[in-house]
Formats: structure tokens, C-alpha cells, sequence
């Protein structure tokens, strides 16, 4: 991947003309099926582009309990764009009947719902997959009132790569779709939102306005590329990673929840602050995402080898009494 970067062809971005980036957006856009890629320096910036795109000043996004876009991005939607975003479902995930259910009054009272969106795999609900027919469904519902649909697919090649199932056939539906080459993809930075030739002028603008515009960024497109040629099949080594994590970690008697279905272990302790003392004694570094709940990631820098060294220290600790 260095290398890659190393001997990128560059040219100027802001105008359209670096040749690596150009590979990389129209790679992406072909993978996703969709007629223009965009590239931007973080997902976070590709979902609140997009959402831009989607609304106007005033209007309501669905999407589900905990997403990235309402729980991890700063509050953006509400100080960038003026837009509300509402939560359907149960653990990110929901259905087309909870989009009918939340869909506001078309009466001047209300917000006007304008969007969903879906996030897929979902973060904090533990790698999620939001099935196939349930995103269909969705869907149909969105288009039935007028909905545009977004992805946050900032993991979607996991996805992809558990399901046997094209990206393009996950990116069908939607209007707008962010993915990140960063996180298990392995490259130092980057997502590209992918689109119509209709949307992307306006997406464009989005990304003006939050400074995305960059000049040389074909050294940051080959990180990328490389990313897509050579790190999307091993993602599964990372599921199967994750499953061993959590094997390990039931048989010393902690909780996971879910069962890991992509790259992510969730798992239960009593005493978080005790816990996350206990690791960090042993130099292993794993966040709590909630009182009481770890969230351990595997990724192309964490080998079977390392998983067993984890598990090694955490029962270390869980020997000690610290649990
Ligand atoms: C589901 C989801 N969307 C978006 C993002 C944002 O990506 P970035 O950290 O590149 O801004 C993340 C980051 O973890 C994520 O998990």
C-alpha cells in the first residue's frame, strides 16, 4: 500500500484532474452500481454530504436506534444542515411498517420527513447485518412517501464479503451510499460516496463546503485502491477472528451479545472502570461503548495469534476476580 502511494500518478482534485483519485471514484462507482464515486477524507463527512444532498433546512431523517450519524458525528445533521433526525426500530435495525408508522403529516405543523437511513453493517449494535429483504422493505416503504434513502455503509464490504452478496446489489435501493476505505479496509484514510450523475453535483457541493476539496489526493485514492484490490476477500479472516474472540471469551464466562456476525465482539462485564484498568495493565487497549459493554474490533493488523494473546491477558484478568 505504501508503495502504492508512493508512485501514484497526482494532479490537482479540486479541479477533477488527479488521475488516481478519478480511478478511484470511478472503481467505487462501478463496484456499487452506481453512475459517479466521490471520493472524501472520512466517512463522517460522506454521511453529512449526502444528507445535505437529501434535505432541506427544517426536514427529518429516519433512521435507526443508534446509528452513526445521530449518536457519532457530533450532533452534524442539526449544526450543519438545520435537519432532525428521528429513530425507528430496535437495535438499528427497523422495517417498512416503522418507516410508514414515523413518516410526519404532510400538514405545515410538522417537520417534513424527507430521508432514511440505513447503516449497514451496524456499528453499535455489534456489526450488524441489516438483512437483504428488510433493506428492500424499507425501501419500498421510503418510496411509497416520497423518501429519499441513504447508506451509511461505512463497513459494507463486511457485509458483503458474510454474505456472498454484491455490493451493488446492498447499494441498489439507495439514492446516496457512503463506504469507508479506512476501518477493516485497512487504508490510511478515505470513503467515497457513490451516486447518481444528478446527485453527485450536489454532493459535490457538500464537500466543498466542509473542505474536502483536496489538491494531490491521488497519494491517499492509492491507499484506497489498493485497499479494494487486496483487502476486501480477507475481511472474512477477520469474521472468523471475530468468532474465535468470542468463543474465547464465553468460555471464560463472559457474555457476548450479539453473536458476532462481521468484524465485532460485543461482550459483558460487572465493573467497566475495574475492567478497562485491568486491560490497560496489560497493555490490551478495548473500548467500552456503553456501562457494562466492551466492544473489541478485529482487523487486518489483528491475526489469530493475536486474538489468542488477547484472550490469554482477558482471562488473566478474569482470574484475578476482575470481571
Ligand atoms: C457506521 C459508521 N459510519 C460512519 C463512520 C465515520 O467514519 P469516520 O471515522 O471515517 O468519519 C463510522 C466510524 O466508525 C461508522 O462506524
Amino acid at each position: 500500500m505504501r508503495e502504492a502511494m508512493a508512485s501514484a500518478p497526482v494532479g490537482d482534485d479540486v479541479y477533477g484532474e488527479d488521475p488516481t483519485v478519478n480511478r478511484l471514484q470511478e472503481t467505487a462507482a462501478q463496484l456499487l452500481g452506481k453512475e459517479r464515486g466521490l471520493f472524501v477524507p472520512s466517512g463522517t463527512m460522506g454521511n453529512q454530504a449526502c444528507l445535505r444532498a437529501l434535505t432541506r433546512p427544517g426536514d427529518e431523517v429516519l433512521t435507526g436506534v443508534d446509528s452513526h450519524i445521530l449518536l457519532y458525528e457530533s450532533g452534524a445533521p442539526a449544526a450543519l444542515w438545520g435537519i432532525r433526525v428521528e429513530t425507528v426500530g430496535e437495535k438499528g435495525l427497523f422495517d417498512g411498517d416503522d418507516v410508514r408508522a414515523a413518516v410526519r403529516p404532510g400538514d405545515a405543523h410538522y417537520a417534513r420527513t424527507s430521508a432514511v437511513s440505513v447503516e449497514n453493517t451496524h456499528n453499535r449494535a455489534g456489526g450488524r447485518i441489516f438483512p437483504l429483504e428488510q433493506v428492500r422493505d424499507v425501501a419500498r416503504a421510503a418510496r411509497e412517501r416520497g423518501l429519499h434513502l441513504h447508506l451509511d455503509g461505512a463497513r459494507l464490504f463486511n457485509a458483503v464479503v458474510a454474505t456472498g452478496t454484491d455490493a451493488a446489489v446492498w447499494a441498489e435501493p439507495f439514492d446516496t451510499v457512503t463506504f469507508c476505505l479506512s476501518k477493516g479496509l485497512g487504508a490510511p484514510v478515505g470513503s467515497v460516496i457513490c451516486t447518481s450523475a444528478e446527485l453527485a453535483r450536489e454532493v459535490h457541493r457538500s464537500r466543498k463546503m466542509l473542505g474536502g476539496g483536496m489538491r494531490q489526493a491521488g497519494i491517499l485514492a492509492a491507499a484506497g485502491l489498493h485497499a479494494l484490490e487486496h483487502h476486501v476477500e480477507r475481511l472474512a479472516l477477520d469474521h472468523a477472528n471475530a468468532r474465535r474472540l468470542a468463543a474465547g471469551l464465553e468460555k471464560l464466562g463472559l457474555r457476548v451479545d450479539p453473536p458476532p456476525e462481521t468484524n465485532m465482539v460485543m461482550f459483558e462485564v460487572k465493573d467497566t472502570l475495574e475492567f478497562l484498568a485491568a486491560l490497560r495493565e496489560r497493555s490490551l487497549l478495548i473500548n467500552p461503548v456503553a456501562e457494562g459493554w466492551f466492544r473489541a474490533v478485529t482487523h487486518l493488523d489483528v491475526s489469530e495469534a493475536d486474538v489468542d494473546e488477547a484472550l490469554g491477558r482477558i482471562e488473566e484478568v478474569t482470574r484475578s476476580g476482575v470481571r
